[in-house]
């Protein structure tokens, strides 16, 4: 299998997808066991169901966040913590909102679709919330529901993050994607703008995607197999 030395890269961007916490047994959203085929997202994640009924679409994320502690990291996680941990400049761009990279110990992390670790008040800004069980669904300083900072259906992408996100891809020279389909926006467009800059892009992914052929390297393989043998921590 393709190895690379980390070492001969100035700036490494890792963005990763669905397909990575799916490997750890993270619940996916589409497909056969995925949560839209249990539940309507009209009724769980946009802001139109969370003005309707606040509680409903917090007991929905309470749902997710337990089913989330549940999993643990693998070890692709692992392998690129430890990337991190061992190269001076390492960003991981992730549309997953589990802070399952976080769990392995990487720091580094643009969530590009927020966290269900995390409570925004309108008044008070974010609150993190960590425990299985929300602390309160309400600020305790204003009494006001606290909406999950997620980025739902209808939402707009933050901009702060998209920000992160695009100055990253511009900068570096290694770009590996891991388990996203690639299809969804911004996704689609992110390798794209990797190599306009003059990236190497290399894309893992047991599946091949719609994306694959903007890649120099495509690897077939699980990320929790494929990434510890690309960076030779086996
Ligand atoms: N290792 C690597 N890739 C994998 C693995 C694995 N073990 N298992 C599955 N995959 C791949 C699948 O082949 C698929 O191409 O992961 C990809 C997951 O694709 P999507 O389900 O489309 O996930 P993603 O690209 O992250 O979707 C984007 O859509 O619903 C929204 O917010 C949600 O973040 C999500 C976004």
């Amino acid at each position: 299998m393709q190895t690379i030395n980390p070492d001969e890269y100035q700036y490494i961007v890792l963005f990763t997808g669905a397909g990575m916490s799916a490997e750890s047994g993270v619940p996916t959203y589409r497909g056969r066991g995925g949560i839209w085929s249990e539940y309507r997202w009209e009724e769980c994640a946009c802001q139109e169901a969370f003005d309707r009924d606040p509680q409903k679409v917090l007991e929905f994320h309470e749902l997710r966040r337990q089913a989330v502690l549940e999993c643990q990291p693998h070890d692709g996680h692992f392998a690129i913590a430890e990337l991190g941990k061992r190269h001076p400049k390492v960003v991981i761009v992730t549309q997953n909102i589990d802070g399952m990279h976080q769990r392995a110990g990487s720091e580094n992390v643009v969530e590009l679709h927020g966290s269900l670790w995390r409570l925004r008040c309108p008044m008070h800004g974010i609150i993190e919330d960590i425990g299985e069980k929300y602390k309160s669904y309400k600020c305790e300083h204003c009494g006001n529901w606290l909406r999950p900072d997620i980025v739902w259906f209808r939402d707009m992408l933050d901009e702060y993050n998209m920000n992160q996100a695009i100055f990253a891809l511009r900068k570096c020279d290694l770009f590996i994607s891991i388990g996203t389909s690639g299809v969804v926006y911004p996704a689609a467009g992110f390798p794209k703008i990797a190599k306009e800059f003059g990236a190497k892009c290399i894309e893992i992914n047991p599946e091949q995607t719609e994306m694959s052929f903007m890649y120099d390297i495509t690897i077939q393989s699980a990320a929790g197999k494929a990434l510890p043998r690309l960076f030779h921590l086996t």
